[in-house]
């Protein structure tokens, strides 16, 4: 059995993961600042470290001896990125090159990277791996600059890598009080409170959900398979295409919700339409849709039911306040 580290392990995709590998027998570590994610998400028998990545000697300590990293953790806010770009760097960018210091130093075999789809910025749809990307805001930039550091220490000091690009991921332990990101989360939880839910722009803006349950086996064959050493490969579906407002819709239905939503400004940099291919993932990692929207989305009203509608924390600073941000954040309408 293998020693895996999983960091961002109290965050969403992190905490599914380490369960994931648990129940196969294999031994997870895991670390997390906790300023995002839910301390209770860390599964019990990881063993935890409340760590920032972004200090390396902590890094060296915890990741001995450990076979795979996986590396979740990041502040992932694309559009917060443009307003809370130093925060978001750090984050994304330096928190990697700290991680990929320490495995190299502890010459662990393989590094997974959680990439993010915003590595391809606004391009023609299907957005496809051998894609030049072309990010467009700090968030993304940060995620293809992170990229680029661990192909060129991998190629300097010879470790293995998977760079995962996923495309929007949800499911039950998303953060859902966070007013910066996780549009289906944040809808379910105001429409829990009798709140209207907030939409930017005209809503028309379309997206491809899948869910995490669909996708932390593909994750997963990252771990050990031979033929996915040094590839980039989106974990995402390509079937079910949804606005944001089919989503308010579609969720207004499923929880007999009477009031119309907001609707705000644009948010700038915001990609209108973000769905990717599939294909290389199903032929190299086994990906396959099995959750429907509709059965998707109740997983999620379920755990926000039983955790419990909560009211939401502005726990980011926003770094640049003028008229292009979001009167949602700079006047803390949710
Ligand atoms: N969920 C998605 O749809 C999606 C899409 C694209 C990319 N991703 C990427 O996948 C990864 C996991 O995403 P997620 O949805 O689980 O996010 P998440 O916010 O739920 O989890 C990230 C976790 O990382 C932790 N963290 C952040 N910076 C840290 C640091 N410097 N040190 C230690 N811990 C830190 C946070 O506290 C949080 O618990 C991220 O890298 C994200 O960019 C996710």
């Amino acid at each position: 059995m293998a020693k895996i580290f999983v960091s961002g392990v109290a965050g969403f995709l992190g905490s599914h993961l380490a369960d994931s590998f648990i129940a196969d027998g294999h031994q997870v570590v895991g670390c997390d600042n906790l300023f995002g994610g839910y301390l209770d998400n860390v599964p019990p028998k990881v063993e935890f470290h409340q760590y920032d990545c972004n200090f390396l000697n902590s890094m060296i300590k915890i990741t001995k001896d450990v076979d795979v990293v996986y590396h979740c953790a990041a502040a992932a806010y694309e559009g917060l990125s443009v307003f809370s770009p130093f925060f978001i760097s750090q984050n994304v960018f330096q928190n990697t090159v700290s991680l990929m210091t320490a495995s190299i130093v502890n010459k662990v075999k393989r590094f997974v990277f959680c990439s993010s789809m915003a590595r391809y910025g606004s391009q023609a749809v299907p957005f496809k791996e051998d894609m030049t990307p072309k990010p467009q805001d700090p968030y993304g930039i940060a995620k293809y600059a992170a990229e680029l550091v661990i192909k060129n220490l991998a190629e300097v000091h010879g470790i293995d890598f998977v760079i995962a690009v996923p495309h929007n991921i949800i499911g039950p332990r998303q953060k859902y009080d966070d007013p910066y990101r996780n549009v289906a989360s944040i809808m379910i939880n105001m429409m829990l409170q009798n709140k209207p839910p907030i939409i930017y722009g005209d809503g028309g803006q379309k997206r491809c959900f899948s869910f995490v349950q669909d996708c932390v086996a593909p994750l997963k064959e990252m771990a050990f398979s031979k033929q996915v050493v040094n590839e980039t490969i989106n974990i995402g579906p390509d079937e079910e295409f949804i606005t944001i407002n089919e989503l308010f819709g579609v969720l207004a239905e499923m929880l007999d919700f009477k009031q119309k939503p907001v609707y705000l400004a644009d948010r700038p940099q915001e990609v209108k339409l973000a769905t990717c291919s599939a294909e290389k993932a199903r032929q190299l990692v086994g990906y396959r849709t099995s959750f429907k929207l509709k059965d998707g989305l109740q997983t999620i009203i379920d755990y926000i039911r039983e955790r419990g509608p909560k009211p939401f924390k502005y726990h980011i600073d926003l770094e640049i306040i003028n008229k292009k941000t979001p009167r949602s954040w700079s006047e803390k309408m949710f």
